[in-house]
């Protein structure tokens, strides 16, 4: 055993970022040191950095679907959480042309997708500063664990799906990509006549001139780098405002448009009834971009307007409709706990379909449990996915759904929904982990429900007894 796995950590601190990564987490105190390159994720141990918030992003992109060619200007708000020697941003591919702070051109380096800032002197703890990165090229997406593209995906024609989770915003913009922070948005996209441009949040601002059709959105409210977009096509496009006053934005692969309208048609319905059982919409705007990428094989809950790869099931637009709470809104702090994005989204469709002639939440229950031992679902517990490749496989979608199930039947109708209402409502715009949730649960209910986490969210296998 110990060989087995002494080699790989041996192989890891060769490369000189985790060196600077493991040199990074043993200082402390007035010397100033560089960030780490990684916010100290097992699952993907370069994503995030060390050292430092992100408040605010301004992005200003230009694209060319006919070149694949995407010209960059990021201006990154940043707030020192210690003193940093130099800091790193994630970037993967393109070329760096410059990286000002507060106007002054610095130097930097690359190694992989680790941008690292060398600022001529060191940066104190608690210092604010914008850091300007311009940059240029090709984007070329990754490839994740699972085997799912991720980032800035171009599709045949040139059209952008950009869909970011869990790394891919590393792929268009320097970011600190880890869901441990969020930060408010202004992304400005310029296309040539004729394509769209659909990013988070409100559509500010919509010009054309010389023949190229700039887009101004903003997102008001704390975003994870993975729920950002910046998606581009040929699209139909419906902006509405619903009965409570929310401004919805619709664009639409025209090949898609006949399926989707149906199903985009209830989003309203959909939202103001997640609002019944979750508590108020968190976020500002809403809608969907819809596009004709069925290659792509998923949809994402990009924050306030969720991107889907074909015209959505209503059960898909009620599972990236209810991250808009689970994920977006109150966001894990560590990739291990994305039971609390998935396992909650489909038990919103576990909900919607009890509602509508479906199974009984209790008959969905049964019959993911009726299946044999042998089945992926039991392969790895909801709450322990254990590997990035796993995030999106059955278990933490399924089984996290079948934890929520069980914890209903043991404290009841009432103290569930208030437990569901007060998780969305005490962590609204930031962070919940799977300690936290437990302990809420426990002090909503009054019960001591340590054996059902331990059986249902974390134990091997199939339990003995449903
Ligand atoms: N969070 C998305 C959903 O369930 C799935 C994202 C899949 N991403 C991936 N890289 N496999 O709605
Ligand atoms: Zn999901």
């Amino acid at each position: 055993m110990a060989s087995k796995f002494a080699r790989p950590v041996l192989a890891l601190v060769a490369t000189p970022v985790l060196a600077a990564l493991l040199a990074g987490a043993a200082t402390s105190g007035g010397a100033a040191t560089p960030g780490a390159p990684g916010a100290g994720d097992p699952y993907f141990p370069l994503s995030g950095n060390g050292g430092y918030h992100v408040a605010h992003y301004g992005l200003d992109l230009d694209y060319t679907p006919a070149t694949r060619r995407l010209e960059g200007t990021a201006d990154l708000a940043v707030t020192t959480t210690r003193k940093l020697s130099s800091f790193n941003l994630d970037l993967s591919g393109l070329t760096v042309d410059s990286v000002r702070i507060d106007g002054r051109r610095v130097a930097f380096s690359r190694d992989g997708a680790e941008l690292t800032v060398k600022p001529a002197h060191a940066l104190d703890k608690g210092r604010r500063f914008h850091v300007v990165v311009t940059y240029s090229g090709v984007p070329e997406h990754v490839t994740d664990p699972d085997g799912s593209p991720d980032g800035w995906i171009i599709q045949p024609d040139g059209s952008v799906f950009v869909a970011n989770e869990p790394q891919g915003a590393m792929t268009w913009f320097p970011s600190n990509s880890h869901p441990s922070d969020k930060s408010t948005y202004d992304v400005r996209v310029t296309v040539p006549d004729g394509w769209t441009a659909v990013s988070n949040g409100r559509l500010r601002d919509r010009r054309s001139r010389a023949g190229k059709t700039t887009f101004s959105w903003s997102e008001s409210k704390p975003m994870a780098a993975y729920l950002s977009t910046a998606s581009i096509g040929r699209f139909e496009t419906e902006q509405y405002v619903t009965r409570s006053g929310l401004p919805v934005y619709n664009a639409v692969a025209p090949s898609q448009a006949a399926a989707a309208k149906p199903v985009l048609d209830q989003l309203p319905a959909v939202i103001e009834w997640e609002s019944g059982l979750f508590g108020r919409y968190p976020f500002e705007a809403a809608g969907a971009i819809v596009e004709d990428a069925p290659d792509i094989g998923y949809a994402l809950e990009t924050q306030s307007r969720p991107i889907y790869d074909r015209a959505p099931s209503i059960e898909t637009l009620v599972h990236e409709t209810a991250h808009q709470w689970f994920g977006d809104s109150v966001t894990p702090t560590k990739w291990q706990d994305i039971w609390l994005n998935e396992g909650f989204a489909t038990y919103a469709e576990w909900l919607w379909a009890a509602e509508h002639g479906g199974l009984s939440t209790a008959q969905q229950f049964a019959a993911d449990y009726a299946l044999p031992a042998t089945d992926s679902l039991w392969s790895f517990p909801a709450g322990d996915p254990g590997d990035g490749g796993n995030l999106f496989a059955k278990p933490p979608y399924e089984r996290g759904a079948m934890v929520l199930e069980k914890l209903r039947q043991t404290v009841g109708d009432r103290a569930f929904f208030t437990i569901l209402r007060t998780w969305a409502a005490d962590h609204r715009y930031g962070h919940g982990d799977s300690a936290q949730f437990i302990a809420l649960s426990k002090r909503i209910s009054g019960k001591n429900l340590d054996a059902l986490f331990a059986t249902w969210l974390y134990g091997q296998g199939k339990p003995a007894t449903p």
